[in-house]
């Protein structure tokens, strides 16, 4: 599909619709920092669910991920091999552990998407790495972004840092447009040719959301139909943050408040 027929799809949005992104993204963010300090040996995801729902109704807003499609929780908690979309349950952090924790609180109508790697107690050298690579990836393609460049550019980014560290990019799950709908069009996927793809204009919303595996890229599904799971079991790890495109850069709606970005 050519950029302009794309292009049709693409909801452009007003000032007013960036400062009620940056009130919801706030509140991911601040969310995310919230639960910082419960992500410790001995805790199970459930109560990781259980505290950032209160936290979001608490705070006037409420789980975009409950029963979105039939999920069954307000949060995904995926550890180590798990990719993305892990449902919290009675399974018990370990020292050792890498999880993300993802969220998007609705506020108003409008939806603040954003995921941060979690370290439970020491982690090792590798599972750092990868964990830092990940959060560098998507900073670095966040940075680049501004009207004129290519979605090509921003999975070009990412994908030629992540592959110089020897990690791979997962494919089967990417980015999208977001803002009064959860999930909307352009899909942003974290590979790619520059100059190739949808040409970005002020006013677009939209996740960059990459998922690194420390082996192959492949995945698969569990039975739950949801957890999402490295084929070759290796470790993966995930950042995303919600942004808009400005006259001349960008704006990052879901920056942390305490400056808890990366567990670096
Ligand atoms: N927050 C995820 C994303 O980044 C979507 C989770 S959908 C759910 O797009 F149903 F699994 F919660
Ligand atoms: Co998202
Ligand atoms: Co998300």
């Amino acid at each position: 599909m050519s950029s302009d027929s794309e292009d049709k799809y693409i909801t452009i949005h007003s000032s007013s619709d960036f400062k009620a992104m940056h009130l919801a993204g706030h509140l991911a963010a601040s969310c995310l920092d919230y639960i910082t300090p419960f992500v410790i040996p001995g805790v199970t995801t459930e109560k990781l669910d259980r505290l950032c729902a209160d936290f979001i109704f608490d705070h006037g807003g409420i789980s975009a991920c409950l029963n979105h499609l039939g999920y069954p929780k307000s949060i995904c908690t995926s550890v180590n091999h798990v990719v993305c979309h892990g449902i919290p349950g009675n399974k018990i952090l370990e020292e050792g552990d890498i999880i993300n924790i993802d969220v998007t609180p609705i506020l108003d109508g409008w939806h603040g998407d954003s995921s941060r790697m979690y370290y439970v107690g020491k982690v090792g050298v590798k599972a750092r790495k990868l964990c830092e690579v990940t959060y560098e990836s998507m900073m670095l393609a966040i940075k680049i972004v501004k009207p004129g460049i290519t979605l090509g550019d921003i999975g070009h980014t990412i994908q030629e840092f992540v592959e110089k560290k020897r990690f791979s990019v997962v494919r089967d799950f990417c980015g999208h447009g977001t803002g009064r709908v959860f999930h909307e069009p352009p899909n942003v996927v974290h590979y790619g040719q520059p100059g190739q793809g949808m040409v970005l204009r002020e006013g677009m919303i939209f996740t960059i959301e990459p998922m690194v595996n420390s082996g192959r890229c492949e995945t698969k599904t569990l039975a739950d139909g949801w957890t999402v799971v490295t084929k070759d079991h290796n470790l993966s790890a995930q950042f995303e943050h919600t942004i808009g495109v400005t006259s001349d850069g960008y704006e990052i709606f879901t920056a942390s408040p305490a400056g808890l970005h990366c567990p670096i």
